[in-house]
């Protein structure tokens, strides 16, 4: 395993885990199915996050885009997401993951939200992994939100208009307490980052995977993790 100081991989990994309904259509199963394979899945790669050096974890489980979905899929999803968090809790809690959410919660229902909050609290003195999962998240909502937010600041007169700046709109993004990400993979073959981490994804590498989210493996996620490494990223500047 490597050590912080000799680790030249991703810090930080956001993944959209697409390929869930394709997964289940392939086996003539309703897309269900596939959501719950990809749930487990989810579990894998939290866990494998050490053994790797990545210490935060980004996952995009529901976009401000899926409430077009067929109201049982959506109904079905935000089903597995209560007991995702109710099952998981106590692995969670003991494996030193801390899990945060972002995206809008006004939209979502008051029963999850319960238990969102709670895995939060729950989960905020550990520090191994910090695994954040994007419900009801949109990149374009998140800096509109924010974008509110800090008007508000400067009608409050908290905040000048001249002293904004690239610092400032990432304070009131929903990720502050977040490095940007390193890397965002993609899974299932599509490249489009659907409205995922725009502001934050301005210097990531972007890796896009055939693999169907519930086939994608934790030795998987440890190759497209170790290829990281080989990379040279030169945020816009040229090396000598
Ligand atoms: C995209 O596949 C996947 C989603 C919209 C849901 C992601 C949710 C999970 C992996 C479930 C578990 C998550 C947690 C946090 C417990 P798709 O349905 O768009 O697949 P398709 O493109 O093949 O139709």
């Amino acid at each position: 395993m490597p050590k912080d100081s000799e680790h030249n991989g991703p810090k930080h990994v956001a993944v959209i885990m697409d390929g869930n309904g394709r997964w289940a259509t392939n086996r003539k199963k309703p897309r269900l199915f596939g959501h719950h394979a990809g749930a487990r899945r989810v579990k894998e790669i939290v866990r494998a996050c050490p053994d790797v050096g990545v210490k935060y974890l980004t996952i995009f489980a529901f976009s401000t885009e899926n409430w077009k979905r067929t109201q049982t899929e959506v109904a079905g999803l935000m089903k597995l997401f209560r007991r995702y968090i109710i099952r998981e809790a106590n692995d969670l809690l003991a494996e030193g993951v801390r899990v945060r959410f972002i995206g809008d919660r006004v939209r979502l229902d008051e029963k999850l939200v319960a238990l969102m909050d709670q895995l939060e609290l729950l989960t905020s003195q550990n520090d191994k992994v910090h695994l954040t999962i994007a419900l009801n998240y949109g990149g374009r909502d998140e800096v509109a939100r924010a974008t509110q937010r800090l008007a508000y600041d400067v009608q409050a007169g908290k905040l000048k208009p001249e002293n904004v700046d690239e610092e400032t709109l990432p304070r009131y993004l929903d990720t502050h307490f977040l490095p940007d990400p390193d890397l965002v993979i993609r899974t299932s073959g599509e490249a489009r980052i659907s409205n995922f981490l725009l502001w934050q994804s301005a210097y990531a590498e972007y890796e896009f995977i055939d693999t169907l989210w519930p086939d994608f493996t934790k030795d998987i996620f440890g190759e497209v993790v170790g290829r990281f490494g080989t990379r040279e990223r030169r945020f816009g500047a040229v090396l000598a």
